[in-house]
């Protein structure tokens, strides 16, 4: 990183809070990694630290929310925005997420990140209730599902007086996340790599089916990653309210005969099958064709009958180079089964997780899993689903090599 014309640029993006002098120690962190960090400010955040302040620390112009001069400004945001190898905001507050979020660009930052090729991270630094609010999470969920990266606040003393999540993340910490990202290598280029996600429905009457709490998260996030990370992603996706992944093929199914039909159309010409899919493991023997009535105060029996394992039959036609990997949710003995289940579905790897432990699971944004091969077990540490996918996706990598 010596070389002046090679260094890495980040674009720090800062908008107002309280939290902005913090930006300005950032600034300080990335330079001694190297960086070369130009600056763009809102104009609520000029209120908590002049431009000045940065642009001596940054050594280059700040770029602040003025159309003062229009001509310049055209210019300056897409250069801006082309220049930047990654573009982190920091603080972020709940105003520029739901404009990035919505696609609004009106002033100098939300039209240059919009711009910008760039990864994208966002530090957000708010009030409590704000962060907390059902409009800030959405737009973070929406975000997070278009590839956006999140240092999320911590929790601790805010300044407004109140206590709670919210606080601006520690800036070593968001030092540390944004050299991860931009050191990320392009390692699966060239790789085909298919990702099942979500839950099954299978129908008992036209209004009523059987269906399991998967919410697609996990999956999602590990199509998003391997997509990132260069490769051809296919991503076979139950019934969820998550927003398909940039750049990846989407394949949908509903049950779990319609999954086995896609994957097993979509197998052959992948190098690595990774199932986080919920499949529901049985289905109505008959489907009634009217809506089932009440039984007058009698209890009802549904006659069940067993779904196929799409992970077991898929495994019986893996290829040597291929490789293949499952999940495996469990509320008790979660290695033992997990161990069982990767001989029975001839699996490379599968991911073991306690859905019961709390941060693991369904509709979280986090997960703690286990990663367990024949030769070795690894657990990881409670983490974004975006980093547990990374590390997935960096064990099949070092699978794959020792192959
Ligand atoms: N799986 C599958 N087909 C099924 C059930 C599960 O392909 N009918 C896959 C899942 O996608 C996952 C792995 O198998 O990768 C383990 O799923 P899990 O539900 O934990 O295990 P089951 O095999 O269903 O076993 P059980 O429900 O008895 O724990």
């Amino acid at each position: 990183m010596s070389d002046q014309k090679k260094k890495p640029c980040v674009v720090l993006g800062v908008t107002g809070g309280i939290a902005v002098y913090k930006a300005c120690e950032l600034l300080r962190l990335l330079q001694k990694q190297g960086i070369d960090v130009y600056v763009v400010m809102t104009k609520h955040a000029c209120q908590f630290v002049a431009p000045l302040t940065f642009e001596t620390l940054s050594g280059h112009p700040v770029a602040v929310d003025t159309f003062d001069r229009p001509a310049t400004w055209e210019v300056e945001h897409i250069a801006l925005a082309k220049r930047a190898d990654l573009f982190l905001i920091a603080p972020a507050t709940a105003n520029i997420m739901g404009k990035m979020a919505c696609g609004i660009a009106d002033d100098m930052l939300s039209t240059t990140v919009m711009a910008t090729k760039a990864p994208v991270m966002l530090a957000p630094a708010m009030n409590t209730g704000m962060w907390e609010n059902p409009a800030t999470q959405q737009n973070v969920q929406t975000l997070m599902n278009r590839g956006v990266h999140f240092v999320m606040p911590a929790t601790g003393h805010l300044a407004c007086g109140d206590s709670g999540a919210g606080k601006l993340e520690d800036v070593a910490v968001i030092a540390e996340r944004a050299v991860e990202v931009l050191s990320r290598k392009r390692d699966m280029e060239g790789l085909r790599v298919m990702v099942t996600a979500g839950p099954t429905r299978e129908a008992l009457d036209p209004v009523r089916y059987i269906s399991n709490r998967s919410s697609g998260k996990m999956g999602y996030a590990i199509a998003r990653a391997a997509q990132l990370r260069g490769a051809q992603v296919t991503l076979l996706s139950g019934p969820v309210s998550l927003t398909a992944p940039q750049g990846v093929t989407m394949v949908p199914f509903a049950t779990t005969q319609d999954l086995l039909e896609r994957a097993t159309e979509h197998v052959d010409e992948q190098d690595i099958i990774i199932q986080a899919a919920a499949p529901a493991d049985y289905r109505a023997k008959e489907i009634a064709a009217q809506k089932i009535k009440k039984q007058n105060g009698e209890g009802m029996v549904i006659h069940l009958v067993e779904n196929p394992d799409v992970a077991a039959a898929l495994g019986r036609n893996k290829r040597p180079e291929q490789t293949f990997v499952g999940f495996a949710a469990e509320t008790n003995d979660v290695l033992e089964h997990a161990q069982v289940k990767l001989k029975k579905k001839n699996l490379d790897m599968i991911v073991a997780n306690d859905v019961t432990a709390p941060g693991a699971g369904f509709d979280v944004n986090t997960n703690i899993v286990t990663l367990i091969t024949e030769e070795k077990m690894m657990s990881l540490p409670l983490l974004l689903k975006d980093e547990v996918a990374d590390h997935i996706l960096s064990a099949i990598l070092e699978l794959r090599a020792q192959k």
